[in-house]
């Protein structure tokens, strides 16, 4: 079926004012999502802040099943979190690791989570082993599994990086995972709402997502998945009186399901907003979206390639809809000026939000033109055209 590009265009208001290329960092929001956030913002005004939740009760809960059925889970292996940030903290810090325990990740490993890799190892006594690439560029799966030993105790990979178009083989390093039977973190905060994700498919206990970006949810929310047969193992690195039931004097109960990786106080119309982006992106359907992001993204660095001086520098077998390039003798941040003047949106990545596959590849940093189903052809050659007149 031909996909209406009309109507997702003419339900995103923002496509009047810009042309959104910065999907990676945060999404235009559709208007369903715009309505039911600040519907609840209303509620609240007009009729208090518990009280407005209490009638909202169905909307708030809602997002806990949306969430399950866009990643093929439960609804209670969800904690909705405010950021993927947190909600991969949040899994991490849980794990009890002690000295002489193995952490394994990839080399597009992100900055947040490679520092708290950094910060457990100093005071855990845990090592860090970085996966070499394979010839494409993505963690070689191969060389994980001559790795994996009866002192790995984590696998924690990032599905798709930050700076680029790079999708990890995510699914079979799961297989290496539970064939040794290891714990395994994704953190899948760009690859949710650009693809369909089914953590059984993955085969991972723990997953990150956020709700802005792909997701074209409100900014500030998130959500982790913990397999319910690794929940009982996790102690959360915070409790609090939601996460925990205080039972007796000097006793405390966690909560049974993912929830008691959520804190008491939270965004509600966020979490509404969250919901209704999940149902959205569902209802356009995740391979149809895929679909249109990767052929957009094809065409952006087909288009690119042709420009002189342009380099495009995503990897992997798979690319999706980050595009990352430089330009001979200029600086990044000079062209997302220039192209913002034209109120065309990129972002810029750094060195430091990915060091170790920006030092590998020699590279200082980047310009990101990440594009997603309501972005066009029009709007591709309009951006080379905006890109070839400042370069
Ligand atoms: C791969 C990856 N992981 C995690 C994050 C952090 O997400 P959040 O800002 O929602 O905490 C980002 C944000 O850019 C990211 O690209």
């Amino acid at each position: 079926m031909k996909f209406d590009l009309q109507r997702a265009r003419q339900d995103t208001p923002g496509c009047e004012n810009v042309l959104h290329f910065n999907n990676a960092g945060a999404s235009l929001m559709p208007l369903p999502v715009l309505k039911a956030t600040i519907a609840h913002l209303q509620l609240e005004a007009q009729i208090g802040g518990y009280e407005a939740a209490e009638r909202s009760h169905d909307a708030v809960e809602h997002v806990y099943d949306a969430a399950a059925t866009l990643i093929g889970c439960s609804r209670d292996e969800i904690a909705i979190i405010e950021n993927a940030t947190r909600a991969w903290d949040m899994a991490f810090y849980s794990i009890p690791f002690r000295p002489g325990d193995r952490i394994l990740t990839a080399v597009a490993e992100y900055a947040s989570n490679y520092i708290a890799f950094l910060q457990i190892a100093r005071k855990t006594g845990a090592t860090i082993e970085v996966i070499p690439n394979d010839e494409h560029g993505q963690i070689s799966v191969a060389a994980l599994r001559n790795a994996i030993d009866e002192r790995v105790k984590l696998i924690a990979i990032t599905h798709v990086p930050t700076n680029g178009g790079l999708v990890n083989p995510v699914a079979q390093v799961g297989k290496v995972a539970r064939e040794a039977g290891v714990l395994y973190l994704v953190d899948a905060c760009q690859s949710v709402g650009q693809m369909p994700i089914d953590v059984n498919v993955i085969g991972c206990d723990m997953l990150s997502a956020t709700g802005r970006k792909f997701l074209r949810g409100p900014r500030g929310t998130g959500f982790l998945y913990v397999r319910r047969s690794v929940l009982e193992r996790l102690e959360p690195p915070f409790l609090d009186l939601h996460a925990a039931d205080w039972v007796t004097r000097d006793h405390y109960e966690m909560l049974p399901d993912a929830r008691r990786f959520e804190n008491w106080e939270t965004n509600y119309a966020g979490k509404i907003g969250l919901g209704v982006a999940i149902d959205y992106a569902l209802q356009w359907g995740l391979d149809t979206q895929w679909r249109c992001i990767k052929t957009l993204a094809y065409n952006l660095r087909a288009r690119l390639s042709t420009l002189p001086g342009v380099i495009v520098r995503d990897r992997g077998v798979t690319q999706c809809g980050i595009v990352t390039f430089s330009v001979d003798g200029k600086d990044p941040e000079e062209i997302k000026r220039r192209l913002a003047d034209q109120h065309i949106n990129v972002s810029v990545s750094i060195l430091s939000s990915t060091r170790l596959d920006m030092e590998e590849r020699g590279l200082n940093s980047l310009v990101r033109a990440s594009v997603h189903y309501y972005n066009s052809e029009e709007e591709v050659e309009r951006f080379c055209a905006a890109l070839a007149s400042i370069i």
